[in-house]
């Protein structure tokens, strides 16, 4: 089973010929939403609305560690996280794809780590490489076999939200080598990686970060729903041509 994780434009998983819907309870209190279950070309997944179905938890608020150990709990061979992102890189335009490399984490204050708590022990993970290099591939194949263009490599740099960055923020993060800038994903790939499961994550361009673009003198919000509702449709052909492909 694959998991699925949709964020902003992706609150349902519409190629998901849906089975039954969850409730899941964790330590960690509940996830955003109830796990739905079911099929994505004949091969069984789950998915889950991180911003929960009325898309109304900020990310700051989202119960990352809810979320991830749920869809651990589901034994899923790995989990594919979609989320939108401004873009940094002056080659990123709205609408792009993108399959991140690398993280920088700008994140604080979030619950990141489940190694915490009377009964545990001091723990050290590596996170060397945030994504699993090998769900990375069958995206990229996938994404190739239909013909979509994806990014392949990218500095994803996760901020804190809700508001968007300033255009100094923005600078800052290209100096430090980000590509692309949102706000979810970090503590969500480190908890995977906490786990042991296998994480990669799809970025959609939503709009050019602060400052860049058609952002020089603000970030339009209209815009995003469009490009989000015409991008996410290239990420669902991805996700059901890579389940299709695994044999
Ligand atoms: N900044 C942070 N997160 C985002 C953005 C942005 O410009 N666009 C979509 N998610």
């Amino acid at each position: 089973m694959l998991a699925i994780i949709g964020g902003s434009g992706l609150s349902q998983f519409s190629a998901l010929e849906v089975s039954h819907r969850r409730r899941a309870r964790t330590p960690w209190g509940e996830p955003s939403a109830a796990l739905t279950f079911g099929h994505v070309a004949g091969r069984p997944a789950v998915f889950l609305a991180r911003h929960g179905d009325a898309h109304s938890i900020p990310p700051h608020q989202v119960n990352y560690r809810a979320n991830i150990w749920a869809l651990c709990e589901c034994e899923p061979v790995g989990i594919v996280s979609v989320a939108a992102v401004g873009s940094i890189h002056p080659d990123l335009r709205p609408g792009d794809l993108v399959l991140p490399h690398q993280i920088i984490d700008y994140t604080w204050g979030r619950p990141s780590t489940y190694h915490e708590g009377p009964d545990s022990v001091v723990t050290h993970v590596d996170f060397t490489e945030p994504y699993d290099p090998l769900l990375r591939r069958q995206l990229a194949e996938a994404a190739t076999a239909i013909g979509a263009l994806v990014r392949v490599d990218a500095v994803y740099a996760a901020t804190q939200g809700p508001r968007l960055e300033t255009a100094a923020e923005i600078n800052r993060l290209e100096r430090d080598g980000a590509d692309v800038v949102g706000m979810t994903g970090m503590p969500e790939a480190i908890l995977a990686r906490e786990l042991g499961l296998p994480y990669a994550a799809i970025n959609v361009v939503a709009n050019y970060a602060a400052g860049r673009g058609d952002s020089r003198q603000g970030v339009s919000l209209e815009a995003i729903h469009d490009v989000l509702d015409r991008a996410m449709e290239r990420v669902r052909a991805i996700i059901r041509t890579m389940l299709a492909s695994d044999d």
